[in-house]
């Protein structure tokens, strides 16, 4: 067995000790946006640093902890806090928590994040439905034996945020009146922000918004067979878009700007779940 499967299986051991909750879907909380944790009627709560071996974010605004809970009847878990590729651990941890959640019992994730708008129609505080996505400099956290026990050595991504779910999302958006914009994301390792000759680049690729996460994320749930969903806080123009230099503290800002449509968003999203999806009849 690869040593990260058992890191893995270790995990889940220590998660099974604390609880035995069994999730249908999981949530990535983006950088600013983990108040949603507020509205599920929450059972249970794990520190990441509960978790042996389990990689502990160190970014402000990314306190780590699993939340399980329901949103109405839906046993959902909600990760407060991601870690990323930037803060130096190899990829196959920064993949771990979507691995882990999938063994927990979650077929369906949902993928959030705080990006800079590279589309020059975009502004700050716009939600981004993710359609598809680009990978630049992150490695491939598949790259390393295949891990047989999660699913195949070459698995095709034609399809990757499935397009019930964006429907779902389209369609929420629209009744509740929240502005949606849709487009491609794509994501670079950070820490640092782009360059306004990246953004230019990534504008020329076709990419809509950027960010240092859920790229990766989305690589792995693929591979392992979750039903993925995307959704993005565009919290800021990017580089070289406005006279203004980026900060962290701004993107927070943003994206607790934006927190009461994105919670809705995403609470609706999964109360429509239930209608319309056959893995949760
Ligand atoms: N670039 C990369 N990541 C980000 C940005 C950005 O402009 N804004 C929020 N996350």
């Amino acid at each position: 067995m690869s040593e990260i499967y058992e890191k893995l299986l270790h995990c889940l051991e220590c998660v099974r000790k604390k609880t035995s909750f069994v999730p249908k879907i999981a949530i990535v909380l983006g950088s600013g946006l983990g108040d949603f944790a507020d509205l599920i009627r929450i059972e249970c709560e794990i520190a990441y640093s509960e978790i042996d071996g389990f990689p502990v974010s160190t970014v402000p605004g990314h306190a780590g902890k699993f939340i399980f809970g329901y949103v109405e009847d839906i046993p959902v878990v909600c990760m407060k806090g991601r870690v990323h590729f930037y803060e130096g651990y190899p990829i196959s941890d920064v993949v771990l928590p979507v691995r882990l959640m999938k063994l927990m019992g979650a077929n369906i994730l949902l993928l959030t994040n705080a990006s800079g708008g590279v589309n020059s129609s975009f502004h700050a505080g716009d939600l981004m439905l993710i359609k598809d996505h680009i990978s630049l400099f992150a490695p491939n956290p598949l790259i390393g034996a295949n891990i047989d026990e999660l699913g195949v050595r070459f698995p095709d991504m034609s399809i990757v945020y499935d397009q019930e779910i964006q429907n779902i999302i389209r369609k929420t958006a629209y009744e509740q009146g929240i502005g949606l914009q849709e487009g491609v994301y794509a994501q670079l390792t950070g820490p640092s922000f782009e360059s306004p000759a990246e953004i230019r680049m990534l504008r020329t690729l076709g990419c809509d918004a950027v960010g240092m996460s859920t790229v990766v994320e989305a690589i792995a749930a693929n591979h392992c067979g979750m039903k993925i969903g995307g959704i993005s806080c565009v919290c800021n123009l990017a580089a070289g878009m406005t006279r203004s230099p980026l900060s962290h503290e701004e993107v927070q800002e943003a994206a607790k700007k934006a927190s009461a449509d994105f919670k809705k968003l995403v609470y609706e999203s999964i109360r429509h779940m239930r209608e319309d999806l056959e893995e949760l009849e």
